[in-house]
């Protein structure tokens, strides 16, 4: 078991109702705030005038429109700008990961006075940031329970995930309900997130019984509550728990004492989303099976076995390879089964540009070191075996 230092200082106020008690948290984080939001989704479902008028003792600033796969400029370098302007106390960012992320480098880049990006490049190191609130209205990333952001600059085809540990919300509110309203698309992308973030931290050189059964658990508990979201999108019972599921996914509470694993489908996907501006969900479901493949070998075969009999309940008295490959099968079929294009090609990506983003994956991701060490030419092979 490995040593570890660990700490998640954010408070969870989950359940319906939840915002109830969005006032008395704000109050002593100041009177001046940046309410960030996306494209309007917070409107259609009523939450941004209930926020405005819970909010009403408050100065508020707004920064809207903040783009899925959240962008350097315009979005952070804007909020930065407003913050500092208008003397910002707090940030409320409302919405999904996104909105999460790029509030988390506003925060930050609003006490630093050097270029924001040295910040999300690991430059340079935040030393301070305001404080974040937020309510997530999206199941997904985990960004509500993290301290890490992903940022993308599209002239650079950068898409740079960082962590800092000044940028864990202060108080993230989960209320259920507001997830109801997510598209089937990116309630199953959600859950493609959540699962390959508890796979990156499950497929590993060495990890504990505890860990395992957490990891295979929520798992479970994703694919189980999806199937019930995508039917019933208004079952409070199943879009609680997967909110709950994705809020565990990476904040490194499911592998606490287990050796890294690189996270090398991220390492990967954030390529496919910065070169073609993707759903981040939709690209891990695509390349996680053609990774799991590649990496299949003497070696990886236990952990396949665990995983196919654990997850999904394979028989154990099959053979070993067997049981391995077809939970690599199991895999591909549920996220198909949830309505995810499981082929680069159904989401705009063909051969053309494989050789470049394999470059800039093996020069910028470090996955040389990941749990099965991976070289331009591996990743070359599992996005070509993608298309
Ligand atoms: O922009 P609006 O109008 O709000 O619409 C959004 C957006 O179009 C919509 N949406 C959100 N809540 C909704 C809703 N639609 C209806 N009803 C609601 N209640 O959903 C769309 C996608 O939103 P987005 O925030 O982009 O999705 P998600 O939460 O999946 O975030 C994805 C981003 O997070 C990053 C990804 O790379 C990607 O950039 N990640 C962040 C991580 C972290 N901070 O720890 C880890 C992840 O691995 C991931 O990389
Ligand atoms: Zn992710």
């Amino acid at each position: 078991m490995q040593n570890f230092d660990y700490m998640t200082p954010t408070r969870l106020v989950f359940g319906e109702g939840a915002i109830s008690k969005l006032e008395e948290t704000m109050k002593p984080l100041g009177k001046r705030v940046l309410l960030t939001y996306g494209g309007g989704s917070i409107k259609k479902i009523g939450l941004y005038d209930k926020v405005l008028e819970l909010l009403d003792d408050f100065e508020i600033y707004e920064l809207s429109d903040i783009q899925p796969n959240p962008k350097y400029d315009p979005s952070v370098l804007d909020g930065v700008k407003i913050c500092k302007e208008k003397n910002i106390d707090v940030i409320l960012a409302v919405g999904g990961g996104s909105v999460l992320d790029c509030s988390k480098a506003i925060a930050a880049g609003a006490k630093y006075d050097g270029d924001v990006w040295d910040l999300i490049s690991y430059k340079a190191f935040a030393k301070d940031a305001l404080p974040i609130v937020d309510i997530l209205t999206l199941a997904a990333t985990g960004s509500e329970y993290d301290c890490g952001g992903v940022i993308s600059r599209t002239e650079t085809n950068d898409k740079i995930g960082y962590m800092d540990s000044h940028l864990f919300p202060v108080c993230s509110f989960l209320d259920p309900i507001y997830t109801f309203t997510v598209s089937k698309k990116q309630t199953a992308a959600g859950c493609a997130d959540a699962m390959n973030h508890t796979i990156e931290q499950y497929f590993v050189e060495d990890s504990t019984l505890l860990n395992d059964g957490f990891c295979e658990a929520n798992l479970k508990s994703l694919m189980y509550n999806t199937k019930i979201a995508l039917e019933h999108p208004d079952d409070y019972r199943a879009r609680a728990e997967l909110m709950l599921c994705c809020t565990y996914g990476c904040n490194g509470i499911l592998s606490l004492g287990n050796s890294g694993s690189g996270w090398p489908c991220h390492g990967i996907e954030h390529a496919l989303s910065a070169y073609y501006d993707i759903t981040h969900g939709e690209g891990l479901a695509i390349i996680t099976p053609r990774w799991m493949k590649h990496i299949l070998n003497e070696k990886t075969l236990p952990r396949f076995i665990k995983y196919g009999i654990n997850v999904f309940g394979i028989d154990s008295k099959l053979d070993d390879m067997e049981i391995a490959e077809r939970a690599i099968a199991e895999t591909y079929s549920f996220f198909e089964s949830i309505g995810i294009p499981m082929h680069l090609k159904d989401v705009g990506i063909d051969e053309s540009r494989i050789g470049e983003m394999a470059h800039h994956i093996a020069v910028n991701e470090g996955l040389e070191n990941a749990y099965v060490p991976l070289g331009e030419e591996d990743i070359s092979q599992i996005l070509t075996a993608s298309l």
